[in-house]
């Protein structure tokens, strides 16, 4: 059994995620930034740990999420899984996460910016409920592509609540299936 765990990331553990962010991203943000993050009370930056053998001693970081909270907004700035783990539900147990931890902020809604040709994020998101709400021309330089707006409102409804325990349910069963266990 794998075991896997997300935690608020700590300094110590910058010098990974900036490995991780470079192989999932590209390099968005650098150390320092990471590190500013950390120390933000309106950031959540949170890394997704796998435990192979249960020691703790090999747990690495596969995934990483981070939203700021703008007044009653909650604005998803980073999400990325490793490319061995992708496909296995963990990009959405990352976003469920997040999206929890927006309510628990007293957040009203969601919103992000994402390149018009991932479409593999879109459909993450949408699945969601994040719905197109504009595009941003040329956003992502140097290649000139466009972004799209998402926007995910009402998430302090009683409904999206009820959404969410059966999102994350799913995800559980699907974890378990793969042999993981979700600390
Ligand atoms: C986007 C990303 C986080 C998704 O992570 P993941 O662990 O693969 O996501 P999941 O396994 O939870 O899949 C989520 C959904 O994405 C969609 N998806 C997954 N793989 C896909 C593929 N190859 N093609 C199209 N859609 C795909 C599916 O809707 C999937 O749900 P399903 O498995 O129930 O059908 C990951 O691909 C990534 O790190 N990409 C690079 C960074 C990035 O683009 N971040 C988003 C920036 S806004």
């Amino acid at each position: 059994m794998k075991t896997l765990e997300i935690q608020p990331l700590t300094a110590l553990r910058v010098p990974e995620i900036v490995a991780l962010d470079e192989i999932c991203i590209g390099g968005l943000w650098t150390a320092e930034a990471y590190l500013r993050e950390i120390d933000s009370p309106r950031s959540s930056l949170l890394a997704l740990y796998l435990d192979d053998d249960q020691s703790q001693i090999n747990r690495k970081i596969i995934g990483m999420a981070c939203l700021w909270a703008i007044m009653e907004e909650a604005h998803i700035t980073l999400l990325g899984v490793h490319p061995d783990y992708r496909g296995r539900g963990l990009g959405q147990l990352l976003l469920l996460t997040l999206l929890e931890n927006a309510i628990a902020r007293q957040l009203e809604w969601a919103t992000l910016e994402v390149n018009v040709k991932n479409s593999r994020a879109i459909e993450l998101y949408q699945k969601f409920g994040f719905q197109v709400v504009g595009t941003r021309k040329g956003y992502y330089q140097p290649a000139g592509d466009d972004a799209l707006v998402l926007w995910l409102k009402g998430i302090q409804q009683p409904q999206f609540k009820l959404n969410l325990s059966q999102w994350q349910k799913n995800i559980s069963d699907r974890l378990s299936q793969n042999h993981y266990h979700l600390n």
